[in-house]
């Protein structure tokens, strides 16, 4: 039977990606190194599942480790979560970024090709629109972004599109994520951050569990409704979905393309609305205060959901409140996340 190979398959959305694959009858290898996920996840995967993943634990700069997992296998095609994805941290330390992203993409697609596996689904982000473009952002909007870890997708869609051109094999389609939250219904899996959350609804989860004293709500002056930043959340669970769709496409298209879609609900909401639905799935109050914006923010952004709804028939399934009662369910149950105590 053909296999998927799902990079960064350990991480949160690619977590969640897996469970849907095994669900829907896909044979899955993963392959990350876990510098940014726990191997705990793959027991989670199997007790919601009642099936496992081949996983390797291997890096994927490593490219003879790479190459001798693709000749094992009859891969058919890759979902490519891995990387770095912390916007504040990539401009500390940017090489880095640049590196781990991009190079392990390049050597990705060299392995790829030698192997004859053409079939792409790639993490990208609505971080590519940039801060110029009006909202809802649609796919074919002129791309830039503002830190280094946003200039990783914008380069890795331009790597991706030049390929193409050059040889028709390559067969991709470029997922750009909106606000991926939430966790899956079971409680089993969900996001699991180092340190301090960067995100929004992870930081809020763990004020409500009792980890943070209080949430910083970055700017009350933005020109939105409330004046607080306004997002496009989607859940995670439905963004793993759409990726099964996206690779639904790719096997039956007579004709191979390069396609960008925007996965995300249409929708967006303030953070003072996204910590009132919180209040409401935890049955508590969030401590918060209003502070000054945080640097690189923008007010206000959402998708145009039309063309992933057109080619891929997929749309979200699930509203604000289903996002916050899962990650709370998966707060509540596991206020250490993967690890024990
Ligand atoms: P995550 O950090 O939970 O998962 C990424 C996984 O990749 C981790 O398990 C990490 O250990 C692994 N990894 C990183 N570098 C690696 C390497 N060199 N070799 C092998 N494994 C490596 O992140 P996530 O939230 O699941 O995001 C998955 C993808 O989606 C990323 O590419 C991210 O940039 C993109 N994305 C995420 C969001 C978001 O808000 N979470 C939004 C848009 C796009
Ligand atoms: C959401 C809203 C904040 C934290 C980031 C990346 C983006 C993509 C998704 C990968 C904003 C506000 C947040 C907090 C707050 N990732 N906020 N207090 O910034 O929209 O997107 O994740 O591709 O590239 O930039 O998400 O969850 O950080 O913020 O008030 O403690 O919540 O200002 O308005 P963001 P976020």
């Amino acid at each position: 039977m053909k296999q998927i190979l799902v990079t960064g398959g350990t991480g949160f959305i690619g977590s969640h990606t897996c469970v849907e694959l095994l669900e829907q009858g896909y044979q899955v290898i993963v392959i990350d190194n876990l510098c940014n996920s726990n191997a705990e996840v793959l027991n989670r995967i199997e007790t919601i599942t009642q099936q496992s993943v081949i996983f390797y634990q291997a890096d994927l700069l490593d490219k003879v480790a790479i190459d001798a997992i693709f000749t094992k296998h009859d891969i058919e095609a890759v979902i490519h979560f891995a990387g770095l994805k912390a916007v504040g941290e990539s401009t500390q330390i940017p090489l880095t970024y640049y590196h781990n992203n991009l190079t392990s993409t390049l050597l990705l697609l060299d392995v790829m090709a030698k192997h004859q596996v053409f079939n792409l689904v790639f993490s990208s982000s609505a971080t590519v629109y940039g801060e110029n473009n009006p909202i809802p952002y649609v796919e074919h909007f002129p791309l830039s972004s503002t830190s280094p870890y946003g200039r990783t997708k914008v380069m890795i869609e331009q790597f991706l599109q030049d390929a193409f051109v050059a040889d028709s094999r390559w067969n991709v389609a470029l997922l750009r994520y909106f606000n991926p939250v939430g966790a899956h219904p079971s409680g089993l899996i969900g996001e699991d951050p180092n340190g301090v959350p960067n995100n929004l609804m992870p930081y809020i989860a763990q004020v409500a569990v009792g980890k943070r004293d209080k949430l910083s709500v970055f700017g009350g002056d933005y020109p939105t409704h409330d004046g607080t930043g306004v997002r496009d959340y989607i859940h995670v669970v439905d963004l793993a979905l759409g990726h099964i769709k996206a690779l639904e496409r790719l096997a039956k298209q007579t004709k191979t393309s390069i396609e960008a879609y925007n996965l995300g609900a249409g929708k967006g909401y303030s953070v003072l609305e996204v910590i009132a639905a919180f209040e409401k799935a935890c049955g508590q109050p969030i401590s918060y205060g209003i502070e000054s914006r945080r640097a690189g923010d923008i007010a206000e952004f959402y998708a145009d959901a039309s063309k992933a709804k057109a080619k891929l028939e997929w749309q979200v399934s699930m509203n604000l409140d289903d996002m916050c009662r899962d990650a709370w369910k998966w707060q509540s149950e596991n206020p250490n996340g993967f690890s024990e105590g």
